[in-house]
Parts: structure tokens; sequence; C-alpha cells
């Protein structure tokens, strides 16, 4: 089973010191432990091409989410094709990608600890184009203390309610005077609305899909409207998912969209319909994968994988090129494949990869990608702040 290239004994301690002086040559997936997370370099930059030219025909620009992938390289990649920042959930998320040298992020999940909001500041402190989100008034008066007390001015976005009961101000009056009370706070900056509408993102059948992202923003266009009216400065109105990319431009309201999960693409996005009428949504292809090994066989019509609990697997993940493949989970480090005919079998050690369902949840507990073509292994990123104090 040795590749060509790579000799013996010594293998796994040669493949990884050749992996951190990124001298790839010759690393094949075979050589790989396992389970490990896979990018398919091909496919991969196909989606980030895709969206950069959606972007560009429609105008609106890509501040994409970063919490599906949580790595610089991947951040880096997509400013190189036009996105003009990031939006990310955590501070922590802000940090690391800022710490990377990259601006022009947005943190889209409202600080309300001590801890947070003077982090944001000290962000904005270091980097003038970072910004965040309230959707309270009384968020809005600590961010602007902690600001004040730093002398720093902190720009900020209203986060409008638009579908997803988690956060967003009421549209209309409320957001309204939230815009105001951040445009006349002295140290904050008022630059937008946001309004993410995370229901429609996955709503099945396009039609469907569109009419709730109708739906969901009208609350977001119309404050817009008065804010604008009431002569607040509304520069950025940023919204939208990797579900809605071809809806929100059409609605001719969002300036950005923050669509992340386009990147990698999972198991669940697949099924939402496209807008040619498809169940199947294959706008963007499935760049990722969780690749095992086939570590026991005493059964007819299943196998044992060595990715369980632990590798975050799923009955709603997929088996790549067997999709009939029903996925069991059986602990910790194992899981079961079965299907029902004979005559396509697994065999013992057999590299077998694994489609995810959820992205955000699967990409946390690995700490890199194998990026490959073909067989051949390319490059290696590390996915960063994805586990523990670094995370939050
Ligand atoms: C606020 C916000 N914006 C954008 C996104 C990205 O959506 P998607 O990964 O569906 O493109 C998310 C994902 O949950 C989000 O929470």
């Amino acid at each position: 089973m040795t590749s060509p290239g790579l000799s013996s004994a010594s293998r796994f301690s040669e493949i990884e010191a050749r992996l951190a002086r990124r001298d790839l040559k010759d690393i094949y997936k075979a050589d790989l432990p396992t389970p490990c997370m896979v990018v398919d370099q091909e496919i991969f930059e196909a989606n980030l091409n895709k969206m950069a030219a959606h972007c560009q025909k429609t105008g609106v620009k890509l501040r994409g989410h970063v919490k599906v992938h949580k790595s610089p390289d991947i951040a880096n990649r997509q400013i190189a094709l036009g996105a003009i920042g990031l939006t990310c959930a955590t501070i922590a998320e802000c940090e690391l990608m800022s710490n990377a040298g990259i601006g022009g992020i947005l943190l889209t999940r409202q600080a309300t600890s001590k801890n947070n909001i003077e982090r944001a500041v000290a962000l904005a402190r270091r980097d003038s184009t970072f910004a965040t989100v309230v959707d309270d008034p009384l968020a809005a008066e600590w961010h602007q203390e902690a600001a004040g007390a730093e002398n720093v001015k902190l720009k900020m976005v209203v986060d409008i309610f638009a579908g997803l009961s988690r956060h967003g101000i009421e549209p209309g009056r409320e957001a309204l005077e939230l815009a105001k009370q951040v445009d006349r706070a002295k140290n904050l900056e008022l630059i937008g609305l946001m309004g993410y509408s995370g229901i429609a993102a996955h709503t099945k059948g396009w039609k469907e899909r569109m009419k709730r992202s109708r739906d969901d923003t009208a609350g977001l266009l119309e404050t817009v409207g008065a804010a604008r009216g009431a002569g607040l400065p509304v520069e950025i109105i940023t919204g939208g998912s990797t579900g809605t990319y071809n809806i929100d431009p059409e609605l001719k309201g969002l300036t950005e969209l923050q669509a992340g999960s386009f990147v990698f693409m999972d198991t669940i996005y697949t099924e939402i319909g496209s807008k040619n009428c498809d169940e199947f949504y294959g706008d963007f292809g499935m760049s990722l994968t969780v690749m095992t090994t086939v570590i026991s066989r005493r059964h007819p019509h299943q196998c044992t994988i060595d990715a369980g609990n632990k590798a975050l697997l799923r009955p709603t993940d997929q088996v790549k090129g067997r999709p009939e493949v029903k996925i069991l989970n059986q602990g910790a480090e194992y899981g079961i494949l079965a299907w029902k005919h004979g005559d396509r079998d697994f065999k013992l050690g057999e590299r077998i990869e694994i489609y995810p369902s959820n992205l955000d949840m699967s990409t946390n507990v690995y700490d890199r990608y194998y990026v490959t073509r073909g067989e051949q292994v390319v490059d290696v990123w590390p996915i960063m702040g994805r586990a523990g104090a670094a995370q939050r």
C-alpha cells in the first residue's frame, strides 16, 4: 500500500514533517490518517469563481461568512477574487481573520458581554474597517460607552429581523429609532442595515424560496427607505446566503451577500432545489468530504468505518458515489455503512469519502483541510480558532 516516492517504516512521521514544510510531492490521499477532511480543489475553485462572477455580474459584493471554514487560506482566496471582506459569527473569528491581515470584517452576532464588546472596540482601534451589529438599544449604549472610554470610533450595522427569530430588531419604527440612536452616538458610526433571512436560505423549491426571501426581507428594505428618508447614512445593506444568492440581487436591495456554505456545500443544501426547478440544488459542487477507512466487515451488507460521534457522522451524511448507502453512528470512533444488495461491496481497508450534512459543525472538529487534485495532496490549510479558548 506504499505510495510512490515515500518509503517504509517511518512513513507517517515523514509525511507529517513534509506537510509541515509544504513539501507535498508524491503525497497521496492513501497516505493520510483518517478520518480527515479533504477538499477537492477543482470543485472548490469552481465554487469560488462562480460566486465571484455572479457578484461581478449583479453588482452585489461578497462579504462571505467564515463560520463554515474558519480558514484564512480560504478567506484570502475569496478576497483575491473580489470579496470586500468577511462576516464572522464570533469575536474570536474576527480576531483570527484580522490577525491574518484581512480587512472589511463584520461581526454578525451582537456582542453583549464586557469581554466581547471590549474586544470589538480593540479591533476597531487596530482596524478602522471593522464593523459590528446591534439589535438592541441597550447593547448600542454599551458599545458607545466602551468605544467612548477608549476614544475609538466603532462602525455599526443595525441588525433587523428577517424571519429568523434568533436575532434582529423589528423592522420599521423600532429599527429606525435604533439606527438614529447609533447615528447620534459620538463613538459609533452607522454604516448600514443587516437582515439575515436564514429561514429563506433553506426553503425548498426556488419559487417558494424566492417568496420567503421577498417576504422576510420586505421589512428590512422598507426600513432602508425610511432610514434614508430620515437622512441616515445607509451605505451597506447586508444579508443573504448560499440558498438565496441568485434571489437577493433580484429583490433589488441588498448591496452585499453574506453567503458562506457555497465554498464547500453540504448534503442538506443540495436538497433545496434549484432555479430550473430541479430538486437537486447543484449551483455549487460539494467540494468537502470526510475521508474514512473501512476497519471491519464481519456482517453481510454492512461495514464499519473509523468515523463516528467524534467525526460528527450523521444519518443525513452521504457516501460519495454511493447515495443509496445508509450511514449509522456506532459510537465515538465507529460508524456503520449499510446497503441492501451484495453486488457492490466495500473492502477492508478501503478509503470512503463522506459528504457532511452540517459544515460548521464538522469543520469544527478537524484541524486541517487536505487539498487534493485527484489522488494527489496539493496543499494543507489549517482550520484555525476551531475549538477551545481560541474559539470564544
Ligand atoms: C448571519 C449569517 N449570515 C450568513 C450566513 C451564511 O449562510 P450560508 O452558509 O447559508 O451561505 C449565516 C449562516 O448561518 C449567518 O448566520
